[in-house]
């Protein structure tokens, strides 16, 4: 039996790994359909999308961490006093004097998922969501150096083969230059006999993106592993922590863009200029992500979540041929088929770790 908290009687560990898994690939699918789905002039802020992606995700754990902290010291029996208490206890913990630890995760999360705006805007959704895998290297190049951890040669032969399959991924991708947005359309829906909106990709500027995003996404991660398990602080408070931070380097981008609307119609109406259903759609997936990216920080690791996300590949790659009618090419079948055994094969437990040619010999 698996220790730790349950859900329905499941290990939330292996929940959380799942549900990530599954978030990953509905993300990258729900993202790039709201940025090419539409005309630029009628296009969403991403500074938007990330801004209110801070502002959702903290109150939730807000709300998550209040209940907590509430129920704790059964504020419910002692009434509005209780629930006073509780309140400014949890206020004494967010604004603890280490708070400040979450403010260099907080930048990078934001540069992060600004960068991920550009990457699944200039890259078909599968080659964006392969190439991401690369963050499992920078993970664990960052796990060596900040945690001590230490890898085996297997583990690291593993990187190099999936170093590989994103390289030739990224080699089938870099010879198509422009795609047309309504490639990307779903089968049959009203959009295909719509005007077609071309949108151009630039996968240089796509995969320049994604590389960066893996850097950050591999630093920003094994810090907040850091951070959450050298101390006794409560996830939900962590997470306060680091959307707060987030809001500073996420709210300046959008008066760097100082659109007229700001001016004219107001500061929340112009955030939520042009945000449609899709909008909407990303940031809640955005929002779910990162309330679950934080459960399997705490209760597994990040080698664990960057197995979790390579499972991704393969329900993205189901939905794309679904709603896209994405078609598959030779390279990008041998590119994500050795991304897929090299996660297998980091993921091998101690012990069957000799690997030869001819398969895995147990020691
Ligand atoms: O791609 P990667 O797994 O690094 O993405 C992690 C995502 O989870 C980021 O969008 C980040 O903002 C979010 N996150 C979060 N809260 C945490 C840890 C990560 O919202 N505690």
């Amino acid at each position: 039996q698996e220790g730790g908290p349950t859900i329905c009687g499941m290990p939330l560990k292996y929940v959380s790994l799942v549900t990530l898994a599954v978030q990953n690939a509905a993300l990258s699918i729900v993202m790039h359909y709201s940025r090419v789905s539409t005309p630029a002039s009628e296009a969403y802020s991403p500074a938007s999308a990330v801004l209110l992606n801070e502002l959702l995700k903290g109150t939730i754990s807000f709300v998550i961490a209040f209940l907590r902290m509430a129920s704790a010291s059964d504020a419910s029996n002692r009434g509005f006093l209780g629930w006073w208490s509780s309140l400014r206890r949890l206020c004494r913990e967010i604004f603890s004097p280490d708070c400040w630890k979450l403010s260099i995760p907080a930048l990078l999360y934001v540069v992060q998922n600004s960068l991920q705006f550009v990457a699944i805007g200039n890259l078909p959704v599968a080659t964006f969501q392969v190439t991401y895998q690369m963050k499992i290297l920078t993970t664990a190049a960052f796990s060596v150096m900040l945690l001590r951890k230490r890898l085996s040669s297997t583990k690291w032969m593993s990187l190099f083969f999936l170093a590989i399959g994103v390289g030739i991924v990224q080699i089938q991708s870099s010879s198509t230059t422009h795609i047309p947005a309504r490639q990307e359309m779903p089968v049959g829906s009203a959009h295909e006999s719509a005007p077609l909106h071309i949108h151009i990709m630039s996968p240089l500027k796509g995969f320049g993106a994604v590389t960066a995003a893996c850097f950050t996404s591999g630093l920003a991660g094994v810090y907040f592993e850091m951070v959450l398990k050298n101390s006794k602080a409560d996830l939900w408070v962590r997470n306060v922590q680091l959307s707060l931070f987030s809001l500073i380097p996420a709210i300046l981008p959008i008066f760097w863009e100082s659109s007229p609307t700001y001016y004219r119609d107001g500061f929340f109406a112009s955030i939520l200029h042009n945000f449609g259903g899709w909008a909407w759609a990303t940031v809640a997936t955005q929002v779910l992500g990162g309330l679950i990216t934080a459960i399997v920080i705490k209760y597994s690791d990040n080698i664990l979540k960057g197995f979790a996300t390579s499972l991704s590949i393969v329900f993205s790659f189901l939905a794309s041929v679904a709603l896209f009618g994405f078609r598959i090419t030779p390279s990008f079948m041998i590119g994500s088929t050795t991304v897929l055994v090299a996660t297998w094969m980091y993921n091998q437990p101690p012990g069957k770790e000799l690997v030869t040619i001819t398969g895995v010999i147990p020691v």
